[in-house]
């Protein structure tokens, strides 16, 4: 799906969501959002802001599980996405601290494994994603789920690659202060989720873009995967989808 410019694209998928919370609420149920953090979901979340503040929406039934952190990471530290969430989303509309859920990256290593099972249940007891937001990088991960995941991947530690790094590295005051590894929801989660919207901005997107709508289905490309899903769409501006 392709708009004029991201602007009109997050706020088209703003309203869309916000249909969603409405139907919900009159249903008396909780919308399950899935988020995520990086540069392309900030025009999205300004948005939702904008409609709590002048449209009323209310986000007192919304449950959110964001698809990352970094690890280690300190949940106050400049650059973790609790921080980044809460800046640009929570801290501004009605959402219940409580239903905020954001992987740990403050933990122990022999918790992880533990930890990470817990966050998928937790997923499955409120009836699982209803909605799952999703940006790309640079080699086509969803979350912090790198080329070679498996589309099977559960909710785990894993490995920056080295390009995903660099793109960090700004964040953080060079590649050496860059986190080496981070939690990610898996792929299978990604996957189950009953409704998915991927947002990409820009002509360094359109390569990617590019395989992942129209490439082979490769856990080189972990995007690619939602060619499988039914209920997926790549929002995109004029520049992202320019190689289609
Ligand atoms: C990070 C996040 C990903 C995100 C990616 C793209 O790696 N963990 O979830 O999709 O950045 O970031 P951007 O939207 O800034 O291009």
């Amino acid at each position: 799906l392709m708009f004029e410019d991201s602007q009109a694209a997050s706020r088209a998928t703003a309203k869309e969501i916000a249909k969603l919370i409405k139907v919900k609420q009159s249903q008396r149920q909780p919308c399950v959002l899935g988020l995520a953090t990086g540069s392309s979901p900030k025009g999205l979340y300004a948005e939702l802001v904008r409609l709590h503040k002048e449209e009323g929406l209310s986000f007192k039934n919304v449950v959110t599980f964001n698809l990352d952190e970094y690890y280690p990471m300190e949940p106050d530290s400049v650059n973790s996405y609790v921080r980044f969430m809460k800046k640009l989303l929570f801290d501004k509309v009605d959402i219940l601290p409580e239903n905020c859920h954001i992987p740990d990256g403050a933990l122990s290593k022999e918790d992880i494994a533990d930890y990470c099972n817990r966050y998928e249940s937790k997923i499955e007891t409120v009836g699982g994603i209803d909605l799952q937001i999703l940006g790309i990088g640079a080699n086509g991960h969803i979350g912090f789920n790198e080329s070679g995941s498996l589309q099977n991947s559960k909710t785990r530690l894993v490995a920056l690659d080295h390009i995903t790094r660099v793109a960090a590295s700004k964040d953080f005051a060079g590649l050496s202060n860059t986190p080496r590894t981070a939690i990610t929801l898996g792929v299978k989660k990604i996957m189950e989720a009953k409704r998915v919207i991927l947002m990409a901005w820009g002509e360094g997107k359109s390569n990617i873009i590019h395989l992942s709508v129209e490439g082979q289905v490769t856990n080189q490309v972990p995007a690619s995967f939602l060619q499988e899903h039914n209920n997926a769409t790549f929002v995109l501006d004029r520049e992202a989808a320019s190689k289609l």
